[in-house]
């Protein structure tokens, strides 16, 4: 097993980026406008990109719900749920429907597409028989391929700013904060990762449906976090006891030696709280979508080859350049690597690049 080792970054680059050349570009989205107009720029600007992707998504639940039902449950049942969600997000979600000319369903479904993505999760996990589950996952990760390709040119850095300054900074697809990397100023960086569950999200939307409500959503909880948090002991705190509609990880990093921690979330509580821990011989900790006392799937360890590639990068020798090595080794990097980012805390860095995995590569 080999760690892969760039010689340096540009010889990352040119390896990788083939997709696009240059960095992932920045947007600013201004909170002092109001909830409506903070998306104009991007989406106008990324209008054909998300028609693409949209038309990529239809394509594939047509071809699991031939009849076209799913869509049409999606633009004729979502919209009413807009009325439901929390302020500013509603109204941000109204506009960029309005801008985009994509139906305002579909961006409902965009913003709580974590939940929903973890309902999906959790019916594939249900079938024990591992034969049929392989199956599916298989058909549904090779089918995706192509959406994590029409995914791609949505990759965008987002500088959210108050007063002119910057609040938090983000890497996500378009507004679609789901899948996300954040950093706050230069107290903290937040990321989160599905976890999968056999309570999923789909008790937590039902409960929404039915009027109880005070849960909140995966991508409004972050936003909500990154916007008013001012420590890293508050995000941890928030983060970790807000009642949630769906399990997740959060992976948190501080300014300070031994701030680092990964939070194991159900949708009530937080489960456990791994903290990095340098007399223990613990200076990193490493989440890929599995509890980490828990083997990982054995048909998705990331987790193995991650970690021995950390272990021989050394604690003194890790740095934005090793980290970016870690994360180029198959299969923590596979087909459905859309980009790769980066963050320094104390410096407030945070850095993207769009991935593409060369053959032989795994599709996952
Ligand atoms: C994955 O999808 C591609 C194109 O959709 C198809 O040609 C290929 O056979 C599929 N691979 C597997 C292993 O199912
Ligand atoms: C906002 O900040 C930028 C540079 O940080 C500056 O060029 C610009 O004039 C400022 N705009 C306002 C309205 O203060
Ligand atoms: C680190 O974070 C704390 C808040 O937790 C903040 O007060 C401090 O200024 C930050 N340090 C640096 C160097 O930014
Ligand atoms: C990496 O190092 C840690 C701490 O020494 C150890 O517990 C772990 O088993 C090692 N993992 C691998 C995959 O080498
Ligand atoms: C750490 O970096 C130094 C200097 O670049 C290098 O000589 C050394 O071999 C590295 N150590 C490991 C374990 O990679």
């Amino acid at each position: 097993f080999m760690c892969t080792r760039f010689p340096s970054k540009n010889a990352f680059k040119a390896t990788f980026y083939t997709f696009r050349v240059g960095a992932v570009g920045w947007y600013t989205v201004d909170l002092d406008l109001p909830p409506n107009k903070r998306w104009t720029a991007l989406i106008t600007d990324k209008k054909t990109d998300l028609a693409n992707m949209i038309q990529a998504i239809k394509d594939l639940a047509n071809a699991f719900v031939p009849s076209g039902r799913l869509v049409e449950l999606v633009d004729i049942t979502l919209p009413l749920m807009v009325e439901t969600l929390p302020s500013p997000f509603n109204d941000e979600i109204k506009g960029i429907a309005d801008v985009s000319g994509i139906h305002l369903g579909e961006v409902v479904l965009f913003n709580i597409f974590y939940e929903v993505f973890t309902v999906c999760t959790s019916v594939v996990n249900q079938r024990n028989d591992s034969k049929g589950k392989f199956g599916f996952c298989w058909d549904v990760k090779n089918k995706s391929w192509s959406i994590s390709e029409k995914l791609k040119p949505l990759v965008v850095n987002l500088d959210f700013k108050r007063n002119n300054q910057t609040v938090f900074k983000s890497t996500n697809f378009a507004w679609i904060y789901t899948f996300i990397y954040f950093l706050f100023q230069h107290i903290f960086s937040l990321t989160m990762n599905e976890r999968f569950s056999l309570d999923g999200g789909y008790i937590g939307i039902l409960e929404w449906i039915l009027g109880q409500r005070d849960g909140m959503w995966m991508s409004f909880l972050t936003r909500s976090v990154l916007e008013n948090a001012n420590s890293y002991e508050e995000a941890k705190h928030r983060l970790a006891e807000t009642k949630m509609l769906a399990p997740a990880y959060f992976i948190l990093g501080g300014n300070r030696t031994g701030q680092g921690c990964i939070i194991t979330r159900s949708r009530l509580l937080s489960i456990d709280v791994l903290e990095i821990d340098v007399k223990l011989g613990r200076w990193y900790v490493l989440e890929t979508n599995y509890d980490h006392w828990k083997e990982p799937l054995f048909l998705d360890d990331r987790r193995t080859p991650a970690m021995k590639c950390m272990n021989q990068t050394t604690q003194t020798n890790i740095s934005l350049k090793t980290m970016y090595d870690v994360l180029s080794t198959k299969p923590v990097l596979n087909k459905l690597t859309t980009y790769t980012t980066l963050m320094q805390v104390s410096e407030g860095k945070l850095e993207s690049y769009i991935r593409d995995c060369p053959d032989p590569c795994m599709p996952w």
